[in-house]
């Protein structure tokens, strides 16, 4: 199988196959996506909250988001990997989120990075392409500006709101992005942008009108406890808790009956060593 590139994804849009994109935050999980055929691999900064126990993204650093970034790089030489650019390492300048975006190649090794938001980040994305970085944009549903949001809720649903939804990700677009994720919008209003656009929308939350999905690999997988708060999007594929879950209270029962570890886990021993030892 050959690598997925910009180019290769081009064409998957063009020939209208849906661009399959799922989130990675270490080697094992990169690995697995990138088995299963995944396109892209996004290092997104829900590592903030899924991975790393904090309340939102905003309090995920870039020096954090760099070393998952370079774990999942060792793992996906065929899928193609993104970076999120975390919220403070590029809203102050477009030279501050160039500097943030070569780390994120440099060091991190993506090939492309992520960044929120719409018109007012069109010259911070030319910016960025202009400079030989690959660019994803984020409109709709931006979660690290979930406070000026009023929380994560469905987004361009008034007039209104659908047509700034529709410029911002038009500027995003013509400011040299290759590719849009599209969150938390009605089905409708998503196909209306995708279909007003010249390169894919990712959509999440966003029906199934747009030129390719993506999702938290570890809210679709289950891993997450029972009682977390999960989206009305994600679908369970899996049920990574239970499993887990009943792995490790089967080791620690077999631990306390010692019924593990059994003779086949373990290392023989030259009898006449013992004997010499217990004399
Ligand atoms: O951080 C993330 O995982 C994301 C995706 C949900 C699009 O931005
Ligand atoms: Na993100």
């Amino acid at each position: 199988l050959k690598p997925v590139t910009v180019h290769s994804l081009q064409k998957q849009y063009a020939d209208k196959v849906p661009i399959t994109m799922l989130t990675a935050h270490n080697y094992p999980s990169a690995l697995i996506a990138q088995e299963a055929g995944v396109d892209i691999i996004l290092v997104g900064d829900s590592l903030a909250m899924v991975s790393l126990g904090m309340a939102d993204t905003s309090e995920v650093t870039l020096d954090e988001m760099v070393v998952h970034a370079r774990a999942v790089a060792r793992a996906a030489a065929r899928s193609f990997t993104i970076g999120d650019l975390p919220m403070g390492s590029y809203e102050i300048s477009p030279k501050q989120a160039l500097a943030s975006a070569i780390r994120m190649v440099k060091e991190g090794r993506m090939q492309a990075v992520k960044l929120e938001g719409g018109q007012e980040m069109a010259e911070t994305i030319h910016k960025i392409t202009s400079s030989g970085i690959p660019v994803c944009g984020h409109v709709g549903l931006t979660p690290q500006r979930q406070h000026a949001l009023g929380g994560f809720k469905v987004q361009g649903n008034t007039v209104g709101k659908a047509l700034s939804l529709l410029r911002d990700a038009q500027a995003v677009q013509d400011a040299g992005a290759f590719c849009i994720v599209l969150e938390c919008v009605p089905q409708d209003i998503a196909e209306v942008v995708t279909q007003a656009l010249k390169v894919p929308t990712i959509g999440i939350g966003a029906g199934n009108k747009t030129s390719g999905q993506v999702l938290v690999q570890i809210d679709m997988l289950g891993t997450r406890p029972p009682d977390a708060f999960m989206p009305k999007f994600v679908k369970k594929y899996g049920d990574e808790w239970t499993s887990s879950l009943n792995g490790i209270k089967q080791y620690k029962e077999e631990v306390t009956s010692r019924a593990y570890p059994a003779p086949e886990h373990n290392y023989k021993s030259d009898p006449k060593v013992t004997e010499a030892l217990k004399a």
